[in-house]
């Protein structure tokens, strides 16, 4: 036991030193009709595997993988939202194609995605770009909310004009 401390000491000692994530951007749900419209510009296919960067609630997560049959991964560092939408996930039957993984959206592994949805803010963007640049396979589609990734070139912009919400809302697609 008492040779234990010491070891347990350095591992407390480690993780008070380990760089906390940055919060690359507040909590803001993108409204489901929205969702539904990047799930849909991605051309979201059964099967597919798809990434939230920053999930939230897990909104996007539960629509991908309930309504389009894909593999649905969200990435959140909330304690909160990731305890929240893993309970949901449970109450919705979808622990089989649907995770929410706790950490850090710039320390995980995206090179399995087919699509990627994001909503950051714009300086954070470019933190999480060179990250995709690098991991993703060639096709992988990309599809950001309201914010684009400076230097990529859309394949496709729409803009969803105000439906009573008091705001319209841009969705911008890219293909690697
Ligand atoms: C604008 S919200 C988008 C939520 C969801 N994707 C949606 O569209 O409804 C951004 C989310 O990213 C999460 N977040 C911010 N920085 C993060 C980081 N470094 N790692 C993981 N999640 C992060 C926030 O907690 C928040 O839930």
């Amino acid at each position: 036991m008492k040779k234990l401390i010491p070891v347990f000491l350095a591992a407390v000692a480690a993780l008070a030193q380990a760089p906390k994530p940055e919060v690359l951007a507040p909590y803001f749900p993108t409204p489901l009709t929205i969702v539904e419209q990047m799930l849909d510009l991605a051309k979201l296919k059964p099967g597919e595997k798809i990434f939230d960067l920053g999930s939230g609630d897990g909104r996007i997560i539960f629509m991908a993988a309930q309504r389009f049959r894909a593999d649905a991964i969200g990435v959140e560092l909330d304690n909160d939202l990731v305890s929240s939408s893993q309970a949901k996930i449970r109450q919705l039957g979808l622990t089989q194609t649907a995770r929410i993984i706790h950490g850090d959206i710039l320390t995980q592994d995206y090179s399995s995605a087919d699509v990627v949805a994001i909503y950051l803010l714009p300086d954070s963007l470019l933190k999480v770009r060179p990250i995709l640049e690098k991991q993703l396979k060639k096709g992988t589609r990309v599809v950001a909310h309201d914010f684009g990734i400076a230097g990529w070139v859309p394949t496709k912009t729409v803009t969803i004009p105000d439906d009573g919400e008091g705001r319209s809302h841009t969705l911008m697609l890219y293909i690697r």
